[in-house]
């Protein structure tokens, strides 16, 4: 396939931005996006050119690293793929592909597409740590914990912090992504004895680091790669709603 790439390029978050046009050639539909994009690289180099900047790490759609909006879909067009995990045999010859950063205040571009998604690191956090001690793998099954809420929690626990969800939605919201993280935890009884806390505490970093407010769009849950489902944050609203009431004092102040 002959194809051409629109590749957003961007020195840093201060630097405005533009798009370079890059033609590529006999690509296989067997490679992954990333391949295609590490050939696009080693010709840039040859040419005495930068290569474009991009996340990735696994390359096995389990780390959460890649990310990248192709023509307008975070991780491509492909449903619930990672970019990783996206192959050229969904393109056809001769098309061509706009790349883009995930777009969001609270991801500065860092370089080209590669962006700084430490918001979700810092709102994970303010989550803390689950004081039951849990001992090693054979006193897993210690607590029982009934089956339905295990699949919850572990449906929830999928969640790769990738941030497409973010990207996907017109208001930048983090919403799906802190539901999933609150969800995993507080479907177990090891999670319920923080679960109040951490759901207020995760929800306040998360306005502090400037995502927006979900407005039932249900873009996030589209561009999931992961299936995560909007329900999770409705539980989490829920669950926050039912905090804000236990601690009132400390959420709107004595007055
Ligand atoms: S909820 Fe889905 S899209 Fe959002 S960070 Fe988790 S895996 Fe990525
Ligand atoms: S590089 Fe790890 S999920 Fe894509």
């Amino acid at each position: 396939m002959n194809l051409t790439l629109k590749i957003w390029r961007q020195k840093d978050a201060k630097t405005k931005g533009q798009f370079e046009t890059v033609k590529i050639n006999d690509v296989s539909p067997d490679m992954s996006f990333l391949e295609m994009l590490d050939i696009v690289n080693e010709e840039q180099m040859k040419q005495g050119k930068e290569g474009f900047a991009f996340d990735h790490d696994c390359r096995e759609g389990i780390c959460g690293m890649c990310s990248l909006v192709i023509n307008g879909m975070p991780h491509g067009p492909d449903h619930a793929t990672t970019t990783c995990q996206l192959h050229m045999r969904k393109f056809k010859d001769g098309d061509t592909i706009v790349i883009e950063p995930w777009r969001a205040a609270a991801f500065p571009v860092i370089r080209d597409c590669a962006v700084d998604r430490t918001a979700f690191d810092r709102i994970i956090q303010a989550g803390g740590f689950v004081s039951v001690n849990t001992g090693a793998a054979p006193e897993a099954s210690t607590i029982p914990v009934p089956k339905a809420d295990a699949d919850r929690a572990f449906d929830a626990a999928a969640c790769i912090g990738c941030g497409a969800c973010v990207a996907a939605c017109k208001n930048a919201s983090a919403m799906l992504f802190v539901s999933a993280k609150v969800s995993h935890l507080s479907f177990l009884p090891q999670g319920k004895v923080e679960a109040k806390k951490r759901v207020l505490a995760m929800v306040a970093q998360m306005d502090k680091e400037g995502f927006g407010n979900c407005t039932n769009l249900y873009e996030c849950q589209a561009a999931c790669p992961k299936g995560i489902t909007v329900d999770y944050i409705a539980k989490m609203n829920r669950e926050y709603l039912g905090a804000t009431v236990t601690y009132a004092e400390k959420v709107y102040g004595k007055d």
